[in-house]
Order: structure tokens, then C-alpha cells, then sequence
């Protein structure tokens, strides 16, 4: 019988995340971030849709207390090809941000476009502090100069989906991070 699930498998060529790496990954991040909010008043900024379930999974492992929101952007135009205009979808409305140490939550960090800019605007709205995690980084493709906080792996120049990530919005379920068949997107 083919699966819904198992249909989504046969577009990956190649798993380049395991579920068991991904939950390693999470562990190690979360010890870090329980680490350095200790004494802090964390508020953990899930930037939709993409980190959904890093979110998830990384609220569960923290040791701290913490808060949780939801901002929504979109720089991806439509594809895999990033569209180098970040557009607010989703803002934050809140008048607390001065007490407030906000650590952006993001799947994967490209461009650098997305998490730059939300450094800026949150600074700017005047947040006590705000830091950043990427659980995926591609270096390779940087076009603005930046660096987040906590990089959980850095991966080649492929286009990814599963663990949230998605391609025109499927793929999201998969527990795993695998390279999508580029005959997928190019048909
Ligand atoms: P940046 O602004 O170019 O750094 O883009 C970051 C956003 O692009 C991420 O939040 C993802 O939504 C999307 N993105 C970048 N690379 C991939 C990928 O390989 N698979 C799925 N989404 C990606
Ligand atoms: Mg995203």
C-alpha cells in the first residue's frame, strides 16, 4: 500500500538529517540557550511556518522558563528562489518587548536577509535584547553579512524540506531534513 508519508519519500533523493541527528542537535541547542537565559525573561520567537516543530521540540528540552510567539514573513517569492524583499505577514503586538529577551527561532538561515532584518526591527521596537537560533545554516549562500547567536548544523547549497521546512507548502511532516529531488521543482 503506498502512504501518504511514503509518497513524500520517494521526492527525496537522499536524507541528509536523521531524526536521531535532529533530535541530538535540538538537545545540544537547547543546552546552551537553558545556559545562557538562566536568570533572564526568555520570550521565543517562532518566525512561521517553517519552525514550527524546531520550536516545539526545542521548548520542550529548555530548562528555563519561557514565553512564546509567533511572527509570520515571507522572503521566499515562490519556489526555491529567495525573493530578497522581506515583507511582515504576521507582526508582533505587544508592549512589553523592553523586559523582554527575545531569541528568534528559524529553520534555516540563507540569505540572511529574514533574520538580519528581524534583529533590526525588534532592536528597534525596543526589546531588552534579541538573539537568534537557526537549527539548518547554508553559508554558502549568505548575501547579507550575518551570523546568528546558535547554529545547530551547517549544510551545502540544497534546497531541504521536512522537520517543518516545506516545498510550496508540502514535505512539512517529514521527521526528517532531506534534499528534495530537483525533477520535483523543476517540472
Ligand atoms: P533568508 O532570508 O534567505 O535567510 O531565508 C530564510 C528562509 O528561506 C527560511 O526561513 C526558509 O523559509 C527559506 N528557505 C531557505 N532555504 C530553504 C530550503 O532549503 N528549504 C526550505 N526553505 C528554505
Ligand atoms: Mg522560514
Amino acid at each position: 500500500m503506498t502512504t501518504h508519508k511514503s509518497q513524500l519519500d520517494n521526492d527525496i533523493a537522499k536524507v541528509l538529517i536523521t531524526e536521531e541527528e535532529l533530535n541530538a542537535t535540538v538537545s545540544r541547542l537547547a543546552e546552551e540557550i537553558s545556559r545562557d537565559y538562566a536568570g533572564k525573561n526568555l520570550l521565543l520567537l517562532c518566525i512561521l511556518k517553517g519552525s514550527i516543530v524546531f520550536t516545539g521540540d526545542l521548548m520542550k528540552k529548555l530548562s528555563v522558563p519561557c514565553e512564546i510567539d509567533c511572527m509570520k514573513v515571507s522572503s521566499y517569492g515562490k519556489g526555491t528562489v529567495s525573493g530578497g524583499r522581506i515583507n511582515i505577514l504576521l507582526d508582533l503586538h505587544r508592549s512589553d518587548l523592553t523586559e523582554k529577551d527575545i531569541l528568534i527561532i528559524e529553520d534555516i538561515i540563507d540569505s540572511g536577509r529574514t533574520l538580519s532584518y528581524l534583529v533590526d526591527y525588534l532592536s528597534l521596537n525596543g526589546a531588552r535584547s534579541v538573539k537568534t537560533v537557526a537549527l539548518l545554516d547554508k553559508p554558502s549562500r549568505r548575501e547579507v553579512e550575518y551570523a546568528p547567536d546558535y547554529v545547530g548544523l551547517e549544510i551545502p547549497d540544497e534546497f531541504v524540506v521536512g522537520y517543518g521546512l516545506d516545498y510550496a507548502e508540502g514535505y512539512r511532516s517529514l521527521p526528517y531534513v532531506g534534499i528534495l529531488k530537483p525533477e520535483v521543482y523543476t517540472k
